[in-house]
């Protein structure tokens, strides 16, 4: 009995040498566990993630009207969106300047990007597109709100809410033809 089991174990050992030798063979799964990711992969994630989710094709400065600033992106724009029934609403500054994103946290930012809700409870005009946000990984969240925080701080005010009466900027609207 000790016999065999001494041969299936040396047999055993042939056949994983064997197998490490073949050129063929699979690289062997590392047992340890994946390194934690770092800050600046975090926030790299969060950039690549701004770029394809299109951030900046509202919040960058001049991008509604074609002329998209280069040197200041998230930083807001002064042309807005007539939202019927709503109102105008500008795409806000995105950087952690107090006349942007400054003073929220990163959990606000969260609740705000995937839930279409501010820190004061005011529920963003749709357009701004939390709804397909809202499918975002908890990870990929965290990603996109370490990114905000680490951009430069960029001092600039956009126009609040406004009705388009009282609106002092240009805004786009979308016109419905009479039938
Ligand atoms: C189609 C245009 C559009 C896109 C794309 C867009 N936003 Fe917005 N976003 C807006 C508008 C307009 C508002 C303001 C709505 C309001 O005031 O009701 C807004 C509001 C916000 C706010 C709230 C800021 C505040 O001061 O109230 C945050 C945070 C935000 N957007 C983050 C993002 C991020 C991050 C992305 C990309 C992942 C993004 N937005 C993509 C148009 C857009």
């Amino acid at each position: 009995m000790r016999q065999s089991w001494t041969l299936a174990a040396a047999a055993a050992a042939s056949l994983l040498a064997l197998g490490a030798c073949a050129p063929e063979a699979p690289a062997p799964a590392s047992a340890a566990a994946p390194p934690a990711a770092s800050a600046t992969d975090v926030v790299a994630r969060g950039k690549y993630l701004a770029n394809i989710m299109d951030c900046a094709g509202c919040h960058r400065p001049g991008a509604l009207t074609g002329q998209a600033r280069p040197d200041t992106p998230l930083s807001g724009s002064q042309e807005g969106f007539e939202i019927p029934g709503f109102g105008v609403v500008y795409p806000p500054n995105l950087t952690p300047h107090e006349t942007g994103l400054g003073a929220w946290t990163e959990e606000q930012i969260i609740t705000a990007v995937t839930k279409g809700e501010r820190p004061d409870g005011r529920i963003l005009a749709p357009i701004m597109p939390s709804h397909a946000y809202a499918n975002l990984t908890p990870d990929d969240a965290r990603a996109l709100a370490a990114y905000l925080k680490s951009l430069p701080p960029v001092e600039h005010k956009v126009p609040g809410p406004t009705t388009p009466e009282q609106a002092k900027t240009p805004y786009l609207t979308m016109k419905v033809p009479a039938a």
